[in-house]
This record gives structure tokens, C-alpha cells and sequence, in this order.
């Protein structure tokens, strides 16, 4: 955020926040659609899906029994024992209630996280590409990200040697994320093993392991890193929420699980910042845990694993794209190296990602994100949380857009 529209007046962390820039391509499509263009948005980070009628008939039916006053701030009894239940069920974890926040969204738990943890120059390790907010919440609560690069031939994971060189005595957090956003890239188990033997060399270094993808996996359910590395548990916060699994991102419910000394702190900073979430939505989110709505989970997952296929099937033949085939959630990671250098049909030179972003967009309109955004280039992010019907259009069109690109036409005569 720059400093010209209130001189002298934001503070350094202000300076620090950016506008997300998913919501920042979202906003320049909606203003190209609002002018009449045809435009299929592939930015969203949120689910398609409206939210399943069993879930809205149990916020009506808490509206109708007068439950709207504040919960209890760290959320009410009733839903942070359903997470608690949900870790010992699936995962063994030996956590009850106390070990839970809720909050708005796993985000204000993150934000919550890093608020209580860090002073000025502790570290957070993110690995890269990463979802924008890791970075940007570290740097707004005074913290410095250390941005661990990952590789495609590592399917865009940390290493442990990775880890190992971004570890300094100033390290208070690693941020894991799995599956991720915005690779789709999960984890296994052996990934995770060797994680959490470099860890136990750094016992001082937290873990903030980010599973808001949880239910959106292709193939195999994602590998857990505490049923893995269970003597992790005393150090790590495990962040989730109804948003993608419950297609509830607008209810704002999410929560963190963790040490209860740590969740007692969270809970004594959401007291001063919000009070604690809403309780309509999380008697929804209830209703979400206690199965109303797993028929919907599962029936969407099946709808995202053919959708991410469709995507790789298009996308794979378009000469200078790359698709990374994501494990889960809603993203495909795209390598647009190939089109670095290509002309645009006025003479003007593709130079980086998001100069393709732009292309597809000014040409076929078609409104994907730049990898930059994520810390990686040369890269796209597209989300295929959007209609069969939309993905089909936009592969059509994304196959217009680079043909009509000089230099990949005369590359396609070669091959
Ligand atoms: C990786 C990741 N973690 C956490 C979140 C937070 O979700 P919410 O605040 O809606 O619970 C998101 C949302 O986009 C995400 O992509």
C-alpha cells in the first residue's frame, strides 16, 4: 500500500498489506464484463457450488430460536468439540474442545497466529509459489517472510534440504499448505516423514499447517502431517473451515487447532479484535460437521477431479503451456515459459506471465491469474471452480489466444 493518499499517516505494517491481487484480477474482469465484454473469470478462490439447503435450513432454523447474540470468543462449545471430534476420529489426535478456536475464516486464524507470535524481524518460512496471504500476513503483523523457492521437478514442494537452508535461530514458523494453493500439490506421507525429521532438529521452529483444501483431493485422501509426525502435535496449528469443502466461503467460519496454551493466546487477541465469529454461521458450520451435507462434499469432489481433468486434457495440447496436473484443490498450475518472447498480433512482445494473463484477457477474455502473484513466474493460476460449461469455453478460447501469438504459430510449424 503506498503512502500517497494519506502522507505521513499509514503505518509501516499498514505499508506493508497489499490488496490481494485474486481480488485485484477479479475486479478488472468484472469492469471489462460491466462494459460488455464476454468474460469468463478463472480467479476465484472459492467454490461454484452454492451452500447445500441442509446447511442454510440450520442457520434459519438458529435465526428462528433467537440465536444471535455474541458466542463465547473463542466460539461456542458445541462446534469446537465437532472439530475436536473430527481430529480423533480421522487422525488419532489426542485434542478435545480447548484445543480449538473458531474464528472468521481460517484466515483471521492465521492473522490471529501470526499477531500473537511474532516480534519485529522473526522469521516465517513460506514456501513458494504460495497463496499471497502467508507473505503478506507475516510482513502486516512485523514479521519477515523467508521465501523457500520450490521446484517443478519437486511438484512445487518444500525439500527437506529446502527447509534445512531456510532455518536461522530467528525462525518462529514454517507454513505448510496441502493441498495447496495454488498448485494443487500434495504432500505424501514419505514428504512429510522427512519434514518432520529436519523439524526435530529445530525445536524451537512452529508449524502452521494449512489443510483448507482438505476435502478436495484427486486419487488418494491427502497424507495428514500429525498422523505422520504425531510428537509434532505440541508445536503445530492446524488451520481449516467450512469455506471450500462447504462451498461457505461468504459465511466466514474457519478455525485452528493447536496446543491449548496457544489457543488460549488467539483467543485472548480475537477478544480485542472481533469478539469472536458469527453465531448463525457457525451453527451452520455445525450442521456441516455433524454430516447434513457430506453427500455434497463428495458429490463436489468428483465434479473438481473431472473438472482438473478436462483441464489438463484441453490445455495439454496448447504448444507453450505447461499443466502441472494438481492432487487437489481447485487450481491447475500452468508453465507458460514457452510463450515468453512470442509477438502479439501488434508487434508487442510477451514478456512475462503476466503479460500472457493480459493477453488472454484483452483477446478472448478470459481472466486468469499471474503466477507472479504467487511468487513464481513464468506462471498461471486457473481455477476450475467454475461451470463444465465455462472451463470448455475458456479452453477454446485460451487455444485462439495462443495461436494467434506469432512465434508460437511458426514453434507449432516446426513441431
Ligand atoms: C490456502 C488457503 N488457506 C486458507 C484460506 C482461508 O479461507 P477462509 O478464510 O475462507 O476460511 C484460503 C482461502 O482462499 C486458502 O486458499
Amino acid at each position: 500500500m503506498t503512502d500517497s493518499l494519506f502522507p505521513g499517516v499509514l503505518s509501516r505494517r499498514a505499508r506493508s498489506a497489499e490488496l490481494s491481487p485474486i481480488a485485484a484480477a477479479g475486479a478488472r474482469a468484472a469492469k471489462l464484463a460491466a462494459a460488455g465484454r464476454s468474460i469468463i473469470v478463472l480467479t476465484s478462490g472459492e467454490p461454484d457450488f452454492d451452500t447445500p439447503a441442509s446447511i442454510k435450513a440450520a442457520a434459519i432454523s438458529a435465526l428462528d430460536q433467537g440465536k444471535t447474540k455474541y458466542t463465547p470468543t473463542a466460539g461456542t462449545a458445541a462446534l469446537r468439540s465437532a472439530v475436536a471430534d473430527g481430529y480423533r476420529e480421522r487422525h488419532g489426535l489426542d485434542v478435545d474442545g480447548a484445543n480449538v478456536i473458531i474464528s472468521n475464516g481460517g484466515k483471521q486464524v492465521i492473522y490471529l497466529a501470526l499477531n500473537a507470535t511474532l516480534d519485529e524481524g522473526d522469521e516465517v518460512i513460506v514456501p513458494a509459489p504460495y497463496w499471497p496471504t502467508f507473505p503478506d500476513a507475516v510482513r502486516i503483523n512485523g514479521g519477515v517472510p523467508v521465501i523457500a523457492h520450490t521446484r517443478a521437478e519437486d511438484g512445487f514442494k518444500l525439500t527437506p534440504q529446502g527447509l534445512r537452508d531456510a532455518i536461522t535461530p530467528r525462525t518462529k514458523w514454517l507454513i505448510l499448505n496441502s493441498p495447496g494453493n495454488p498448485t494443487g500439490a500434495v504432500y505424501t506421507a514419505q514428504e512429510l516423514a522427512a519434514l518432520a525429521q529436519v523439524l526435530r532438529d529445530a525445536p524451537q521452529v512452529l508449524v502452521l499447517w494449512d489443510e483448507m483444501y482438505e476435502e478436495i483431493w484427486f486419487g488418494q485422501p491427502p497424507a495428514h502431517l500429525l498422523r505422520v509426525a504425531p510428537d509434532l502435535i505440541d508445536r503445530t496449528l492446524i488451520v481449516n473451515g467450512v469455506s471450500k469443502a462447504y462451498a461457505m466461503t461468504g459465511w466466514r467460519v474457519g478455525w485452528g487447532t493447536g496446543p491449548k496454551p496457544l489457543i488460549h493466546v488467539l483467543e485472548a487477541v480475537q477478544s480485542q479484535v472481533s469478539s469472536g465469529p458469527s453465531s448463525l454461521g457457525q451453527a451452520a458450520a455445525l450442521a456441516a460437521l455433524q454430516g447434513v451435507a457430506d453427500g455434497f462434499v463428495e458429490t463436489a469432489r468428483q465434479a473438481y477431479a473431472r473438472r482438473a481433468q478436462r483441464v489438463e486434457d484441453g490445455l495439454g495440447s496448447v504448444p507453450g503451456l505447461q499443466v502441472h496436473a494438481p492432487q487437489g484443490s481447485f487450481f491447475a498450475w500452468i508453465g507458460v515459459g514457452g510463450l515468453i518472447g512470442a509477438l502479439r498480433p501488434d508487434g508487442r512482445p510477451i514478456e512475462h506471465d503476466g503479460d500472457v494473463a493480459d493477453w488472454l484477457l484483452e483477446s478472448e477474455g478470459v481472466a486468469i491469474v499471474r503466477g507472479a502473484a504467487y511468487g513464481l513466474s513464468p506462471y498461471l493460476r486457473l481455477s476450475f471452480a467454475a461451470s463444465d460449461t465455462n472451463i470448455d469455453a475458456a479452453i477454446e478460447r485460451i487455444h485462439r489466444a495462443v495461436a494467434a501469438l506469432s512465434a508460437v504459430t511458426a514453434l507449432e510449424a516446426a513441431a
